[in-house]
């Protein structure tokens, strides 16, 4: 074992991984926002429940703020583009939905797009939330999960 800056010792860790795609809502404006995630977990058996870490500087962090709700989705490696587009861009300066082409529908909750393609979706209502830094970590209980057809699973490696 030898010491190291976190930095490097980071992307050891990293890898093999696991991405999302957090689907949430401005309410103001009546925009759709996507984030690709790789800071998520379980944290509930019963309920169930995942919790999703989101930076403040990041538009999501002040859509989630209000509007108490995201879909957590699971990526096919179809998805690839849309999660990329959603983890380069912030929807403060574009409408997300514009720059990717996904079909969805409006779920059973129906706050927010189920994404046909995903391998997953979870319609999450937000139960807590805890402040990590300079991440506030959102806890969402699962109201209703999908499953998709495409059940290949998009690793963060690719990206
Ligand atoms: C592979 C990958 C993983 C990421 N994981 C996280 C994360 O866990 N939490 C976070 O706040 N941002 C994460 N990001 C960064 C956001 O997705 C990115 O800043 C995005 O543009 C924010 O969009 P928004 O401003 O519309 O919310 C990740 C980006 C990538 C490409």
């Amino acid at each position: 074992m030898k010491r190291v800056d976190f930095e490097i010792a980071k992307k050891i860790i990293k890898n093999p991984s696991k991405i999302a795609i957090a689907v949430t809502k401005d309410e103001n404006e009546k925009k759709i926002n996507l984030i690709t995630l790789e800071w998520f977990m379980r944290t509930s058996i019963n309920p169930p429940m995942f919790a999703i870490s989101v930076g403040h500087r990041r538009y999501s962090y002040s859509c989630l703020q209000k509007f108490r709700y995201f879909n957590l989705c699971f990526p096919s490696v179809e998805m690839k583009q849309t999660a990329l587009i959603a983890g380069t861009t912030s929807g403060r300066n574009v409408n997300k939905l514009d720059l990717i082409s996904e079909s969805f529908f409006s779920g059973k909750l129906a706050k927010l797009p189920v994404f046909e393609n995903a391998v997953a979706n979870f319609e999450c209502e937000i139960f807590s939330q805890i402040r990590s830094g300079d991440h506030t970590i959102f806890i969402g209980k699962v109201k209703y999960s999908w499953i998709g057809e495409n059940q290949n699973l998009l690793l963060g490696t690719e990206l």
